[in-house]
């Protein structure tokens, strides 16, 4: 029998599957747990099952000891996962790709939809008691059938938001660094772009790219700056691929139109400035947060995990 250090509380099912077979020590706060109370915890591990609210360094690999086999995240997203430092001491690690695509994609067009018909501010406005009236010229937000959808980082998540934009009457536009399959640009008449053609043709530009050093602030001043001013920012990827900071001087600016972020640089501190603009629309990381969505999520980390444990390759191990 293994021990399995379980980071955070995670849905039963995949629990359950951990626990038939595995001592399971987890951590049961709806809190995040501390930095010193996790390092305590994953000593003598031998698979760690972690959220993405936990970093996982050198530092936490030498608290758990040589016996660590793998790091299983309960997301796709890993940049809270030091990989090459796991890898160099033979630590294997696992992501949960696609159970999160369609549930992130709605929330993707959500944001869309809030920031270019300005319907977080409308609720504002009813909730807030504000006197309000019916106009012809009240409150009028931007059309986005025929405009251009620009998806940076067209994996599975960018493929199903543009999927949802097309049927919106969205021309999709994407950047990619491998080439995408012909019957995708087929199935939704995507038109590669550079990023630079991408960052100044588009009328919203959805981030849909993973965290790491190469993606750090890839939306900063000199791109927001290029943006057209009628523009919109959607970012539901990962907060620090924004300069959080660039963008709010870029709205406050006027120099593009608005910004919908279920993500943030500092999670979960939001930039003050954003708070104080009506035409961004925040949500608190709520791109998977279905209850299919996050026992999907679960089970598929349980099943990486168990399946290293009995020696065999893991479905979704992911490489430095
Ligand atoms: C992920 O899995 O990376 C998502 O951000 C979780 O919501």
């Amino acid at each position: 029998m293994a021990k399995i250090v379980v980071t955070g509380k995670i849905p039963s099912g995949g629990l359950a599957r951990l626990k038939a077979q595995h001592e399971v020590v987890a951590w049961e706060d709806a809190q995040p747990i501390s930095r010193g109370k996790l390092l305590e915890l994953v000593v003598g591990a031998d698979a760690i099952v972690s959220l993405l609210t936990e970093k996982i360094d050198d530092e936490l690999l030498e608290a758990a000891g040589s016996q660590l086999k793998s790091v299983s995240n309960v997301a796709v997203g890993y940049n809270n996962i030091d990989v090459p430092a796991c890898e160099k001491r033979g630590v294997l690690v696992t992501n949960t790709p696609g159970v999160l695509t369609e549930a992130t994609a709605d929330i993707a067009m959500s944001l869309i939809l809030m920031v270019t018909r300005r319907l977080a501010e409308g609720e504002r406005v009813i909730r807030s008691q504000q006197p309000w009236q019916w106009g012809m010229f009240y409150m009028l937000g931007a059309g986005i059938q025929g405009r251009q959808l620009g998806i940076v980082g067209m994996g599975q998540i960018g493929i199903a938001t543009a999927r949802r934009a097309k049927a919106f009457g969205m021309n999709i536009a994407y950047t990619r660094r491998s080439p995408l399959e012909d019957h995708v640009i087929e199935e939704l008449d995507a038109k590669y772009l550079t990023m630079d053609e991408l960052i100044e043709s588009s009328d919203v530009i959805s981030l849909h790219c993973p965290y790491s050093p190469s993606t750090h602030h890839l939306i900063a001043e000199n791109q927001l700056a290029r943006m057209k001013k009628t523009a919109f920012l959607i970012n539901t990827a990962r907060g620090p691929i924004v300069n959080e900071q660039h963008l709010v001087d870029a709205l406050k600016a006027g120099k593009i139109a608005g910004a919908g972020l279920d993500v943030f640089e500092n999670e979960p501190v939001v930039n003050p400035g954003l708070l104080e603009l009506e035409n961004v629309a925040l949500l608190p990381h709520l791109g998977s947060a279905t209850v299919e969505t996050r026992a999907a999520m679960a089970d598929m980390a349980a099943t990486n995990c168990l399946a290293i444990l009995a020696g065999k390759p893991a479905p979704n191990q992911v490489f430095a």
